[in-house]
């Protein structure tokens, strides 16, 4: 049976850290969404997470490291750039695709030569990592193709059995995925938008992203992602919004959209909540493309197509 554990409680981090040294997979909370974690040394516990979810095998994972000093242990030629936005932004909700070390398992990359690495917000989630030693392999902890999780109840929700144990540290602040940026290719593209705003990387790198083209931007990165199951159509503004609320029966508008945190926040939430409500369509208005607007409108999108 998985169980939970308050992230309030005393021994939550050591049941965390011996279900991970044990091979288990645990539900980790971060800021963005909860991770579905395993030792990414341990291959049968990495081989776990794919089972789990239902994720391809060929689908890479997230390194979640706890402290810039143990980067080198998985990542070689990190560029100099990288190197600084790494310095500025974690811990916090960008992930780094660079060069990997033969200490990364190609069961986390999916055979690839390069690794995704990331360093949390979330205190808890650090300080069970640190405690493991090793780095943990961590997806979002949904069901493959679904909705993130950013609560430990939509962890239980999604997975039931399949996870030992869940640490619930309540809501994730961000509530969409980290940003990602790929450093593998001469000009550094951005992967994912997502709770880093690419303007402040941009402004931190001193010049522009490029956007994805083809190869990197497919490994992974299907576009009927993060759906829920009812319908999902999207709005250009709140008026256009309420004209396809009334023409759209068993209909709803989806909540803040006028509160860019907010409506981050609470997107995931709203989705699964609409699912179990039994509404048919939601609606949802699309915030102007800037900071996490972008990432907001880009899981909208990926949510409505079909
Ligand atoms: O905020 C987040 O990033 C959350 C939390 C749990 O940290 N994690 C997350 O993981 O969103 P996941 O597996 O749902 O999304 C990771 C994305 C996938 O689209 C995957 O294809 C891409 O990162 N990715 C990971 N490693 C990669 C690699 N070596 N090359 C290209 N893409 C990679
Ligand atoms: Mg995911």
């Amino acid at each position: 049976m998985s169980s939970i554990a308050s992230s309030h409680s005393p021994d939550a981090i050591e049941r965390a850290v011996s279900v991970l040294n044990a091979g288990g997979l645990v539900g980790l909370p971060t800021e963005t969404v909860y991770g579905l974690a395993a030792r990414a040394d341990i291959e049968d516990a990495v081989a776990k997470i794919f089972r789990a979810k239902g994720r391809p095998s060929d689908h890479p994972l997230i390194l979640h490291i706890s402290d810039i000093s143990e980067l080198d242990r998985y990542a070689v030629n990190v560029p100099r750039v990288a190197m600084t936005l790494a310095e500025q932004c974690w811990p916090g909700p960008l992930t780094l695709l660079l060069h990997k070390t033969s200490a990364v398992s190609p069961l986390v990359t999916g055979g690839r030569e390069t690794v995704a690495i990331r360093i949390p917000a979330n205190e808890c989630a650090r300080e069970i990592i640190r405690q493991c030693g090793h780095g943990l392999a961590a997806p979002s902890a949904n069901v493959f193709g679904h909705v993130s999780p950013s609560s430990a109840q939509h962890v239980l929700d999604d997975l039931g059995d399949r996870v030992e144990l869940i640490v619930d540290d309540g809501n994730c602040s961000i509530g969409v995925e980290s940003t990602i940026v790929d450093f593998t290719t001469s000009d550094p593209q951005l992967l994912r938008p997502g709770g880093f705003p690419a303007e402040d990387l941009e402004s931190l790198m001193g010049h522009k992203l490029v956007m994805p083209s083809g190869e990197s931007r497919a490994s992974g990165m299907l576009a009927s992602h993060y759906a829920p199951k009812c319908t999902v159509v999207l709005a250009n503004d709140i008026t256009e919004a309420h004209d396809a609320h009334n023409s759209i029966p068993n209909s709803r508008i989806l909540d803040h959209w006028d509160n860019t945190p907010l409506y981050a926040a609470s997107l995931y939430s709203q989705m699964r909540q609409a699912d179990s409500d039994g509404v048919d369509t939601i609606i949802g208005v699309l915030p102007p493309i800037s900071g996490l607007g972008s990432a907001i409108r880009d899981r909208l999108m990926k949510a409505s197509f079909l």
